[in-house]
């Protein structure tokens, strides 16, 4: 499995569109909104690719040229609990760094806690609503 980054707009951008649109948003009952995908055309998408199937994908949002948002998180279904967001996140985490980011946060769903604690995020704050359900903020230092 090779981690990936994705060109805005390609063939392969639009895969992982609909692996986050699937695997995110169909179980709430909503679309990917223009709202979600505004401003994408200046973030950095990766995927997850399994002899070519894009079999996840992930965000990053820059906040500044240190600090960037982490941001739609998914695995296909039939690939989930086999360590392969977990891989994908240590490769992205080593991009960015190589780019000079070192402050990461993020906004978990309270059912993905225990999937970001375990890569060394760790929780601030309260619990918020966002898309209609639980999330927490949580933040990661890259050295
Ligand atoms: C959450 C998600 C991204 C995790 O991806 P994954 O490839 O299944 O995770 P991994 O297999 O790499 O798991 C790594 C570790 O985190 C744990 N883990 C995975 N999902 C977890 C979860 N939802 N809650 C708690 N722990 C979890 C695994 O048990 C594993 O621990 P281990 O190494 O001790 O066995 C994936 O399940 C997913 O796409 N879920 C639906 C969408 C979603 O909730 N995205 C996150 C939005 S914030």
């Amino acid at each position: 499995m090779i981690v990936q980054e994705l060109q805005f707009g390609s063939e392969q951008y639009r895969s992982a569109r609909q692996l986050r649109e699937s695997v995110l948003r169909r179980p709430l009952g909503l679309p990917l909104s223009e709202d979600d995908l505004r401003g994408e055309a200046g973030q950095l998408h990766f995927a997850m690719l399994a002899d070519q199937e894009l079999v996840a994908c992930v965000t990053a949002l820059p906040l500044s040229v240190t600090e960037a948002r982490i941001r739609q998180t998914a695995v296909a279904p039939a690939y989930q609990r086999q360590g392969v967001a977990s891989h994908m996140m240590r490769k992205v985490e080593a991009i960015l760094a190589a780019r000079g980011y070192t402050s990461l946060s993020l906004h978990a769903r309270i059912s993905a806690i225990g999937f970001y604690r375990k890569l060394g995020y760790a929780a601030v704050g309260k619990q918020f609503i966002e898309v209609t359900v639980p999330h927490q903020k949580m933040v990661k230092q890259l050295t």
